[in-house]
């Protein structure tokens, strides 16, 4: 299939949900109503390491429509929610370990009154000592609050000698950097409604972006079998990793409050209790080492990188696994020393953000690689060109890269579009402007980690009449996943997009797809679709055929119509003679990945079943009196395979380098003494209409052959790289090397000060 001959995919068609959506129609979670609906409130944790004693709602009891507390005494099943390593308690029994974190909840008729009968709740309590910084975490006589050593995670990846190979080099260098938080600031806070079902079933609405994480979480908290509880994903206000796994925590409180009070059950989060309890990007350390020979042959990496994973492990293993792959980067290096770790501390648990562990280290490491271009006195795009990833390479974990990289190219457009080559350090004033490179590899899906996870499944019925009903389990968060699958689903048909519909996923409908991050879902929900949609398309081609009386392969298929010669069917009247002749008009589809291995040992394997890639320029403008910067333009240009809808991808590259420039330069979450500072918009600056760059967005479109429509994935990529491309534009304007982010003015203006 050439692209020319498509008729739906390809096309920068409009949203699906752009109507409902922009008209106000769509029903996020905290609009759906239910009679005689509860309102909960959680209690939380007032310090950052307790043992409960008790838990007193003797006050909370006077407040009128209080309908009572739920503790850990109510978990009907086990007392764990089911993430990776299953170590956090639906409800503790003895220990809260981190500022926030639910206790107990209580539920009441209005949400005000639930508000105020939680703040009535007293816990008493014994302060434990706690640890806030993971590097103490990890030292041999910290406190211990997990495990023996309060190491969460740990991983290795070891490649030829780097030690060796470090010897013979003619250039080392070394440094550490640190990130800090970030705060996925979706628009809907955390909500989801519980509604028990006359035969002792669980429904549960939730704002998530893994149906599936939920489903599993309230039937273990409820005590239920998995087909007693159906989840529904309610119209979701943004993810961005967000609403991974936590959705789960909160549909479980929901769920426990509905079992025991008989009557459905709304948990809304506001937005500080958002900031205070839910995910975040993880803080890192890191500590980079790169050798090269003279000419800037890259010899060897070595990398310690460590993430502060909050008081309990949750995704945190799966995050410092994408981590510790890509910590090299995207280069061609023969000896590779990777060492990494996920530690405890009392804290908020870290999760998933855009990018999953990746842009922690590609910051690091990608501005090492430009401050040893700066040592061995070359240009910084000419020696990761020396050294970038092509055909036949091998990465950190000795994984060929196949035919689908265009790495090269990106770099050679972006190059080309920002005027690198004759581009100088601009001077007017206390200002400085300069442009700053980097570039990205990312492995699309799961990946080893996660393979028993990559696999998803899809419904498609096609009715009398010529709609389709397509069920996936992937979500739609803002992505755009909706429109893409129905692109995927119309061309596969030859059906009108109109006649597709796609919606909110339903746990009882469709097989457990796997969670909606990795951006996986165009490849994997994308597969699953044509899988269903194929044996259906045979009967459909071939109905047509017979009503054009031409062989199938005669006949030509496009926007929904059927053509031989000057005769055309339409889809709908070909669906209607294979309802006449009762052929089967629907059908399943299931999608595995290809095979992924990793070898904890030495971390050699395939890790990945493909990878996208990107090359970014930044153009900043330094205030040398004050450390202001100002990103003026962002030069971008992807290589995501196949493109299913363009304008889509043009507004994930868009919202991805937003949230990297803000994540580098702006936001600031502040925990001193385990309790966090700034838990608002107010205090928690982020990057507003005013601060958004130019943007000049390219695209190198290398199919991958097991992509649907050669499709690989675009939702994360887009943000991995931002940080660092202004990091070394900063560098090239003012001259400072700066090595955390966020690179904060006042930060900036200390370093060109010192410099002097
Ligand atoms: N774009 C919007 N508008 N809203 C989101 O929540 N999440 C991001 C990215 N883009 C997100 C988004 C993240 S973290 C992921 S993993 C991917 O979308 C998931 O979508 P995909 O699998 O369809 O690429
Ligand atoms: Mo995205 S962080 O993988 O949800």
């Amino acid at each position: 299939m050439n692209k020319e001959n498509f008729s739906f995919v390809g096309k920068s068609l409009d949203r699906v949900d752009a109507e409902i959506k922009a008209e106000g129609r769509a029903l996020y979670g905290d609009d759906l109503d239910f009679p005689g609906m509860l309102y909960a409130a959680a209690v939380r944790s007032p310090r950052p390491r307790i043992r409960i004693k008790s838990i007193d709602d003797s006050a909370a009891r006077k407040v009128e429509g209080y309908a009572g507390l739920v503790s850990y005494k109510d978990v009907r099943g086990i007392n764990k929610w089911p993430v990776v390593l299953n170590d956090y308690p639906f409800l503790p029994q003895d220990e809260a370990r981190f500022h926030g974190e639910t206790v107990a909840l209580v539920a009441a008729s209005s949400r005000r009154a639930a508000k105020k009968a939680a703040s009535l709740v007293k816990i008493n309590f014994e302060e434990l000592p706690f640890i806030e910084d993971p590097l103490k975490a990890l030292e041999k006589d910290s406190v211990k609050i997990y495990g023996k050593d309060n190491v969460i995670s740990s991983f290795i990846i070891k490649k030829g000698d780097a030690e060796k190979a470090f010897k013979d080099c003619d250039i080392v260098i070394e440094k550490e950097f640190r990130t800090n938080y970030q705060v996925h600031a979706y628009l809907e806070t955390q909500t989801a409604t519980a509604v028990p079902e006359s035969g002792g079933e669980m429904t549960v609405y939730s704002s998530t972006q893994c149906p599936f994480y939920v489903l599993d979480a309230v039937a273990a908290a409820c005590g239920l079998p998995n087909n007693k509880v159906k989840i529904i994903q309610s119209v979701t206000g943004g993810g961005f990793g967000g609403k991974e796994d936590v959705p789960a925590l909160v549909a479980a409180h929901a769920a426990l409050c509905a079992l025991k009070f008989k009557r459905p059950v709304r948990l809304a989060y506001d937005r500080k209790e958002d900031f205070m309890s839910m995910s975040k990007r993880h803080p890192s350390w890191s500590r980079v080492k790169y050798g090269a020979d003279k000419n800037g042959r890259i010899k060897a990496c070595k990398v310690k990188y460590v993430l502060d994973a909050g008081a309990y492990s949750t995704l945190s293993p799966i995050v410092l696994w994408r981590g510790t792959v890509h910590a090299a980067g995207p280069y061609n290096i023969e000896n590779i020393e990777i060492e990494t770790y996920a530690a405890a501390t009392n804290k908020v648990p870290c999760g998933a953000y855009r990018g999953f562990g990746q842009p922690q280290i590609c910051f690091a490491q990608e501005s090492l690689i430009d401050d040893l271009a700066e040592k061995l006195a070359m240009d910084p795009i000419d020696l990761r060109m020396k050294n970038m990833l092509k055909t036949g390479d091998r990465t950190a974990t000795g994984q060929k890269i196949d035919d689908s990289c265009g790495l090269k190219e990106l770099a050679e457009i972006v190059r080309k579009k920002s005027g690198w080559d004759k581009s100088k350090v601009q001077t007017n004033g206390d200002k400085r402007r300069a442009l700053g490179f980097s570039c990205v590899y990312y492995g699309v899906g799961l990946g080893a980690k996660g393979r028993y996870l990559d696999r998803a499944g899809a419904f498609v019925n096609i009715y009398r009449d010529g709609s389709v009903q397509v069920n996936v389990g992937n979500t739609e968060m803002g992505q755009g996943a909706l429109t893409v699958l129905s692109q995927i689903a119309a061309e596969t048909l030859n059906a009108p997009m109109k006649n597709i519909k796609l919606s909110e996923v339903d746990t009882s409908k469709v097989p457990d797809s796997g969670p909606t991050v990795a951006s996986r879902t165009t490849l994997m929900s994308g597969n699953a679709i044509i899988e269903a949609c194929l044996p259906l398309r045979e009967n459909i081609f071939s109905c047509a055929a017979s009503m054009l009386k031409a062989g199938k392969n005669q006949i030509k298929a496009f926007g929904g119509f059927f053509y031989f010669g000057k005769r055309k069917v339409s889809f709908e009247e070909a669906v209607k003679e294979c309802w006449a002749q009762r052929l089967k008009m629907s059908e399943q589809g299931w999608y595995v990945a290809p095979k992924t291995t990793f070898d904890i040992k030495d971390g050699q394997g395939d890790a990945y079943v493909i990878y996208s890639y990107s090359a970014d320029i930044a153009d900043v403008e330094v205030d040398i009196k004050t450390g202001e910067k100002t990103v003026h333009k962002i030069y971008a240009a992807y290589d995501v395979g196949r493109l299913i809808n363009p304008k889509l991808a043009y507004a994930q590259a868009h919202g991805g380098i937003l949230q990297g420039m803000g994540w580098a330069i702006m936001e600031n979450l502040v925990i001193k003494d385990g309790i966090m500072r700034n838990p608002n918009f107010t205090d928690y600056v982020l990057p507003i209409s005013t601060d958004v760059p130019e943007y000049d967005i390219s695209f190198v479109e290398k199919l991958y052959k097991h992509g649907p429509y050669k499709a690989k994935g675009m939702g994360e990529v887009p943000l991995i790289g931002v940080a660092a491309a202004i990091r070394n534009a900063v560098k090239k304007a003012c001259g400072v090397s700066l090595t955390e982010a966020p690179m904060l003015a006042e930060k900036t203006l200390k370093a060109v000060k010192e410099k002097k």
